[in-house]
């Protein structure tokens, strides 16, 4: 197949509205990156560009959740995104941000084109409008009460305690939030994207064009998408915050986050050529272009469909694939920024990058077990067993092995340079390794060209296995006992050494160039021993025995993997379960999703008898001092007063209540629990707590004063 001219690979926006875990960075970035890496080896034309997504609800939201301006919280994340990417080794040409002007202008003009085209429509609506905020009002800003079940504080697009998906018309009695005042109607225009019309186009071009060559869970998403009858969507709110909608008539309205933040791809490229002066236009424009979207699963129908229709309606070229990973869970269970249940970029890089000397290496580490385990054709799963079992039984033992083992018996062996090959003495097992070397190499290419990231990271360590194989079976070590008089292997010991320590040298250059995509500061450390530059790294280098020259000294081994303990295992766990069982999530309840909406609305626990009942001693209890836990946002560690003793109890409450306030507090307390270690502080016991709807949380307490230790039933 021909090459693509250029490439243009795009990895999914972020919102700029707070930290982003490692599904994010499994799902749209670490692929996008490796591709990328393997591309920029081959010496193709790429440009690799992401930005943050700055705009849409998301951020006001979480701007009055941290009690400050929506411009302050993008500049707040915008870099700490940045940043992040950066340390985990993700290498954007550009990392752009869709705040700029340049991102205004490009979306406008967008949409001006779109419209002056005749391929928007506009439809006017009557919509809730708030009199004294003087304002529209989007779906969650509207409560009221709920028609199903009755529920008074329902949102405008879905009631969190039956967990009912509902359009504020549906409301009974609705009242703004920003105002307290009951909202009325007024008529509001609108701009539709009607894809109704281009139905035949989407069917043809995803379901028959690319039948053959797009992931069977995009093809199923779209095919469900199309199935279901498509509509025109609104492609502009009622906001402050976004992107003008650049029409005389359009006061008071922006771009639907989802219009502008696609086109973000568009002022990133504009960007970059920009800074590196160069034209933008053929990226976007040329139909030799291969444009690649990486992204998560809940954002394949944006790409797939509507952001594909606005390409084709505006004149540039169409995604060559889309390679969207699905979830991957965590310990069991789905990773939630509502219930706390995620390990952060940022806490990785804290926890093992920052701690290592330089680091780097706990970067690849993750790098390498995302990969693993890249949730490609089906929901995987992150455990951190799985992790440490990882770094501990393949990069340490097979792959860091090879390479050690190899340097330090050169060293021993052959006097640190790399030795000769005698060509005539190559046993069959030599001949079939050096053939292995360029088989493997073909199979990694062919697998990452198909975005099969996690089969060719397989081939890399599999190549390195078989290195570790040929050694042991070589035994140069052993080899070296056919010794001389004068005490020296024999001529013809030493041709057999040379041989196989030749060979494992050529398989440890040709393993950096193969892991370079996905392990980037591994490979240069490896060249760093080996003393070759980093253009060794280019693809083409690989599969052949020529990469170092005989004679050349190279430099003394280091380890390039370390193994990671239990202890650091056992503390992940605790750290994840400690900050998700508390119940003071900072996260609003719109975050939980339906199901977990409903079952903490409406399922009882199973019935118990009353002994079960019995085995639990609750006993009143008086707080006798309260501190914050230190790096935990969450914890207070309490003394509490039970009259027969006084306990430490490690409460996820520091949200909710500063220390100062609570001490002499009365508390029911479970005496009898199991003692737990969080944040290395052991709990014993658990202070009952009561959680309003909106999420605030009381103590349980008797109304009179009654002494410590008195029993509760
Ligand atoms: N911000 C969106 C999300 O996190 C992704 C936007 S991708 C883009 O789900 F294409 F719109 F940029
Ligand atoms: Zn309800």
């Amino acid at each position: 197949m021909d090459q693509p001219k250029r490439y243009l690979v795009t990895s999914a926006l972020p919102y700029a509205n707070g930290l982003k875990h490692i599904g994010h960075l499994a799902g749209a970035y670490i692929p996008a990156d490796i591709y990328v890496r393997y591309l920029k080896a081959q010496k193709r034309n790429v440009v690799y560009v992401c930005g943050s997504d700055e705009h849409g609800t998301a951020i006001p939201i979480q701007a009055t959740k941290e009690g400050t301006t929506a411009q302050a919280i993008i500049d707040k994340y915008h870099p700490i995104m940045e940043q992040n990417f950066r340390d985990l080794g993700i290498e954007f040409d550009i990392y752009h941000r869709t705040s700029d002007p340049l991102h205004h202008e490009t979306a406008q003009e967008f949409f001006t084109m779109l419209n002056n085209k005749g391929d928007l429509e506009v439809k006017e609506t009557e919509q809730y409008f708030d009199e004294e905020a003087n304002t529209f009002l989007a779906d969650r800003y509207i409560k009221g009460t709920c028609p199903n079940c009755g529920y008074e504080s329902a949102y405008g697009d879905q009631c969190e305690r039956c967990g009912k998906s509902l359009s504020p018309d549906e409301l009974i009695n609705p009242v703004s939030t920003l105002s307290g005042k009951a909202p009325v109607k007024k008529a509001t225009k609108h701009w539709y994207l009607p894809l109704d019309r281009h139905e035949d186009f989407l069917r043809k071009w995803i379901l028959e064009e690319h039948a053959g060559d797009w992931r069977a869970n995009v093809l199923g998403q779209c095919k469900s998408w199309i199935d279901g009858g498509l509509q025109p969507r609104a492609v502009t709110r009622d906001l402050d915050w976004g992107v003008k909608v650049p029409l005389k008539d359009a006061e008071g309205k922006v771009l639907y986050v989802w219009f502008d933040a696609p086109i973000g791809y568009i002022s990133a490229t504009k960007q970059w050529a920009k800074d590196n002066g160069k034209d933008w236009r053929p990226y976007w424009e040329d139909s030799e272009t291969k444009l690649v979207h990486f992204v998560g699963k809940d954002n394949i129908v944006f790409h797939c469909i509507i952001f594909p229709v606005m390409l084709k309606l505006h004149g540039n070229i169409l995604p060559a694939n889309v390679p969207a990973n699905e979830f991957m869970n965590l310990e069991g269970e789905k990773m939630s920024t509502s219930r706390n249940w995620k390990l952060e970029m940022q806490d990785y890089i804290d926890d093992f990058i920052k701690k290592e000397n330089g680091g780097t290496q706990l970067a690849d580490v993750l790098r390498y077990y995302l990969t693993q385990i890249a949730p490609e054709t089906k929901d995987s799963e992150f455990t951190w067993k799985g992790f440490q079992d990882a770094n501990n039984s393949e990069l340490v033992s097979i792959f860091g092995n090879f390479i050690n083992r190899s340097m330090v018996l050169m060293h021993k062996l052959c006097k640190g340079k790399v030795p000769k090959l005698h060509a005539a003495g190559l046993t069959e097992l030599d001949n079939a390794t050096i053939k292995e070397i360029q088989s493997a190499k073909e199979r990694v290419e062919a697998l990452l060209e198909e975005f099969r990231f996690r089969d060719a990271l397989f081939e890399v360590i599999g190549l390195a296995r078989t290195g570790n194989q040929y050694m042991q079976k070589k035994e140069p070590w052993i080899v070296a006992k056919q010794q001389g008089e004068d005490g020296q292997p024999t001529a013809q010991a030493q041709e057999s050494i040379d041989n196989t320590l030749h060979i494992c040298l050529q398989l440890c250059a040709n393993l950096a160039i193969l892991i370079n995509p996905f392990l980037p500061f591994t490979a240069r450390k490896i060249c760093h021993m080996l003393k070759v530059v980093d253009k060794m790294l280019e693809w083409e280098n690989a599969g052949k025995l020529k990469l170092l020259s005989v004679g050349y000294s190279l430099r003394p081994p280091e380890l390039l993997f370390r193994k990671i303990e239990d202890e650091e295992i056992s503390y992940q766990l605790e750290k994840l379960r400690s900050a998700a069982t508390t119940r003071d999530d900072a996260a609003t309840p719109k975050e939980k999703t339906m199901e977990e909406n409903i079952q903490s609305a409406t399922s009882l626990k199973p019935q118990i008898v009353f002994d079960d009942f019995a085995k639990i001693d609750l006993r009143v209890g008086k707080i006798v001092s309260a501190e914050k836990v230190e790096k935990a946002d969450k914890l207070l560690k309490l003394s509490v007063d039970l009259g027969f003793e006084t306990r430490t109890i490690v409460s996820g409450i520091a949200l909710h209540f500063k220390p100062e306030e609570i001490v002499g507090k009365q508390v029911t307390v479970v005496v009898n629990l199991a003692p737990r270690k969080m944040r290395g502080i052991e709990s014993n016991g658990m202070i009952l707590m009561a959680e309003d709807p909106s999420g605030k949380l009381h103590f349980i307490n008797p109304e009179d004063v009654i002494n410590p230790g008195a029993g509760v039933s």
